[in-house]
């Protein structure tokens, strides 16, 4: 079938029944990805939704890191990204060899791992996380226990507060987009918004300042700290009117889409992932035509980084 003789969406959409394929997209992809995805969430909603589909190929519109987890979890299925290069400047933050450095000197620590990361770092872990359960994992982590936290250490400083544990230790990554949220970003548009309500992922350079403002009273009720699918639960359930969004821009076209009433601000306009935004439809159209780019996880490591997987699975 030549593209040209249809509309590209609907192009894709007959190549998804011919292929028995589905299309999985993150919250950061562009409106046309999220539109012609069936369907569209968090890291975790993602790993989820790949756990239990019966399509024989999954085309996966986001990074790479959520591509390997999806081959991780289903490896009887074909895992494809629309381009190689979408990749996460926070799961480049720490490899394989730099972990097993740090395991060296904390033989008896648990390592628990964002799932922003590569396969073969999630194979030495003991447990994955996502922003939506990193509390509960840790919390399920005996408290006389050492934890390795990685990568991000916005979202480790964060955890640790909330689980008041001492015994943790969280490797110094970010993401470049998140940690440009700065403290002063977000006090300079309370300002400008004084009766509008705080969402805040947290991979955000602002998350500490945030809490505390929360904890002390400053922001109760106001500000709240959420992965991607929070902020999407809680624009849909909460009273407010207007909402100031931190976090990477392309969530703003579902909380617009599902949220007619309500108004949306981003913090920061220009907080944009570039690797999210490789994904367009072309590229979409040329993978469930080609099948490219195939997501492949070597046995060894898959086994193992499906542990860390399936741990976290169990406590969701
Ligand atoms: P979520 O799991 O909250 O969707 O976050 C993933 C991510 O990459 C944030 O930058
Ligand atoms: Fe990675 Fe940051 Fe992009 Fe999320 S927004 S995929 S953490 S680079």
């Amino acid at each position: 079938m030549l593209q040209s003789a249809l509309g590209i969406e609907e192009s894709i959409t007959r190549l998804k029944k011919e292929k028995k394929a589905v299309i999985l997209a993150h919250n950061y992809q562009i409106p046309e990805v999220q539109e012609i995805a069936d369907f569209v969430g968090d890291s975790l909603a993602l790993s989820q939704t790949a756990a239990e589909t019966t399509a024989n190929t999954i085309i996966f519109c986001g990074v790479h890191f959520m591509a390997e987890t999806a081959a991780i979890i289903c490896p009887e299925k074909r895992v494809l990204i629309p381009d190689l290069e979408a990749g996460c400047s926070l799961a480049s933050s720490i490899n394989a060899a730099e972990l097993n450095s740090w395991i060296t000197e904390h033989p008896n620590a648990v390592v628990v791992s964002y799932i922003n990361t590569t396969a073969e770092v999630k194979s030495l872990s003991d447990y994955c996380c996502t922003s939506s359960n990193a509390v509960r994992v840790v919390n399920s982590i005996p408290a006389d226990k050492e934890i390795l936290f990685l990568p991000d250490m916005f979202l480790g400083s964060y955890v640790a507060e909330i689980t008041k544990r001492k015994n943790m230790f969280v490797w110094p990554g970010e993401c470049h987009v998140h940690a440009g949220i700065r403290t002063q970003d977000i006090n300079a548009m309370l300002e400008m918004y004084n009766s509008a309500e705080l969402l805040v992922h947290p991979e955000c350079g602002c998350t500490s300042s945030t809490l505390y403002d929360i904890s002390s009273g400053q922001l109760l009720k106001k500000a709240h700290i959420l992965s991607t699918e929070g902020m999407m639960k809680h624009a849909r359930n909460s009273d407010a009117r207007q909402f100031l969004v931190a976090t990477e821009t392309g969530i703003l076209h579902r909380m617009k889409k599902e949220n007619k009433s309500k108004e949306f601000i981003p913090i920061k306009e220009d907080a944009i992932c570039k690797y999210m935004k490789k994904i367009t439809l072309e590229k979409v159209y040329d993978s469930i035509c080609n099948d490219v780019y195939e997501v492949k996880v070597p046995k060894r490591v898959a086994d193992k980084a499906r542990l860390a997987i399936q741990r976290m699975m169990d406590l969701t």
